[in-house]
């Protein structure tokens, strides 16, 4: 393999569906203001891989000049300023929502799974934002990118809709609608 072929090759592979303007219906909760929060993500996503050309075939961002660095990172940093106000919600509406289950009762080490994954991908932004630097942006855009992408393809389907469906079950038990939770 030469070293003009970069890890970022396996991260371009991502599905073509992530990047329609509909959340994937595996994705889905059900919960309409979770399905919404998580289009918001996908919505993100969107906006990340419009941000550079050269987002899978740079190395840094020498080729570009000291203006258009200095662009990017704005475009970067507000990308960040969005997401992070975004993500300090969502996470706090699904662990309210799980807090007031039966599911903490019957499987506390899964809820605590999912608080400590939030937990993980809110530091890994964070550790971006530290990162920032005008020469590197093409980079931490590609881990950014990487992240988010794992974000919709583990974390939904591994916590959300393992929760969503309890919630399903426990709002047919007691009679209520899915209004909130995920
Ligand atoms: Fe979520
Ligand atoms: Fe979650």
């Amino acid at each position: 393999m030469s070293d003009s072929a970069p890890v970022v090759s396996k991260i371009v592979a991502a599905p073509a569906n992530l990047l329609a303007p509909e959340l994937p219906a595996a994705l889905e909760t059900g919960f309409p203001a979770v399905d919404a929060e998580h289009r918001q993500l996908l919505a993100c996503m969107r906006t990340l891989r419009g941000l550079c050309d050269g987002l899978y075939t740079r190395n840094d961002c020498s080729g570009c000049s000291v203006g258009q660095r200095q662009l990017c990172d704005n475009n970067l940093v507000s990308l960040l300023g969005d997401l992070l106000a975004f993500i300090l919600e969502h996470f706090q509406t699904e662990e309210a929502a799980i807090r007031d289950s039966l599911l903490q009762i019957v499987d506390r080490d899964l809820c605590e799974a999912h608080a400590e994954d939030h937990a993980e991908i809110s530091t890994k932004v964070q550790a971006i934002v530290c990162a920032l630097d005008p020469q590197r942006t093409v980079v931490l855009l590609r881990e950014l990118d990487c992240l988010l992408r794992r974000w919709l393809e583990n974390h939904i389907q591994m916590h959300d809709l393992v929760v969503a469906r309890w919630m399903q079950r426990e709002a047919a038990m007691f009679g209520q609608g899915p209004e909130s939770a995920g």
